[in-house]
């Protein structure tokens, strides 16, 4: 029997357009031998907001770091399968280049220029850029996060929610239509954390950039996500609607149970009956 991904489209359908992102079945190693993506699919529909959850260690930030490029940074490589943008592969080229076709990433950890002030680290991100519309996408950035106008020391000295919403400021500067968030939630006190995720709702909602988003706080996640991912030990595991998903009974007990805090990693468990469930 054909499955679905060969059945013919049904005659008179509406012909659907391909994902903005399209990731199929992506092997990554580092350093030549260590495997760490086993076959990893997934795909971003442009203008969604899409989620990948899982355990520490699952492979998250690595899968951002192959769409991006970054994994070149650390010894890391795309060794099978291919990763789609906008209809072309970008597995393998250069990370600038990749920013320059609209996708930047906002990575774990802020990482934002110590030494260097808010607008100066503002000014980077758009260092891609050739066109003169810097001085008003500063002012754009600005009206989402109206305490970095404030903040004209390093922005070293900003605190930990100023730093991270400095990290999406800088993202907005490159102009990108793929934005991939790495843990935005991290560090951040409860209402920061609401804070940052209205304004990741914003920017999806007014400027109309698609999000790929990583989060530890699946409950937050899946409540700004249309869609999302579960990913374990380098696969995806599960996927669905972030209503769906927010309702399976798996992802209620290993990701949104109790306080959030002392989440269940799936790896700890001989789940093989569990997994069962859902593979
Ligand atoms: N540069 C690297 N060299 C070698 N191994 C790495 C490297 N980066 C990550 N790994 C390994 O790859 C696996 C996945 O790491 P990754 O950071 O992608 O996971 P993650 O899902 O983002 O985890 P976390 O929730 O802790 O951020 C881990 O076992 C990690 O040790
Ligand atoms: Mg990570």
């Amino acid at each position: 029997m054909l499955d679905a991904a060969h059945r013919p489209a049904p005659v008179g359908a509406a012909p659907v357009a391909p994902p903005l992102l399209e990731v199929s079945n992506i092997e990554v190693v580092y350093n030549d031998v260590i495997l760490v993506l086993r076959g990893l699919s997934l795909s971003v529909p442009k203008g969604g907001i899409v989620a990948l959850l899982g355990a520490n260690g699952a492979g998250k930030s690595t899968t951002l770091k192959a769409i991006s490029g970054l994994l070149k940074t650390e010894e890391g490589q795309v060794t099978r399968g291919e990763v789609r943008f906008a209809g072309e592969r970008i597995d393998g080229i250069d990370p600038h280049e990749i920013v320059r076709r609209g996708i930047f990433q906002v990575m774990e950890g802020r990482r934002i220029v110590a030494d260097m002030t808010c607008l100066e680290n503002l000014r980077l991100g758009a260092f891609t850029r050739s066109d003169g519309d810097i001085k008003r996408d500063i002012e754009m950035v600005y009206s989402y996060f109206p305490r970095l106008k404030e903040r004209t020391g390093l922005a070293g000295y900003l605190s930990g929610g100023e730093q991270q919403m400095l990290a999406i400021g800088r993202a907005l500067m490159a102009r990108p239509k793929l934005i991939l968030m790495d843990e935005p939630s991290m560090g951040l006190s409860p209402l920061l954390v609401r804070e940052v995720f209205g304004i990741i709702r914003r920017i999806n909602a007014e400027l109309g950039v698609t999000i790929l988003l990583v989060e530890q706080n699946a409950r937050m996640a899946l409540s700004v996500a249309d869609y999302g991912y579960v990913m374990e030990q380098g696969k995806v595991v599960l996927d669905g609607t972030a209503e769906a998903l927010s309702s399976n009974e798996d992802v209620k007990e290993f990701y949104l149970g109790g306080h959030g805090a002392e989440r269940k990693s799936f790896r700890n468990l001989k789940s093989y009956k569990r997994r069962k469930r859902w593979l």
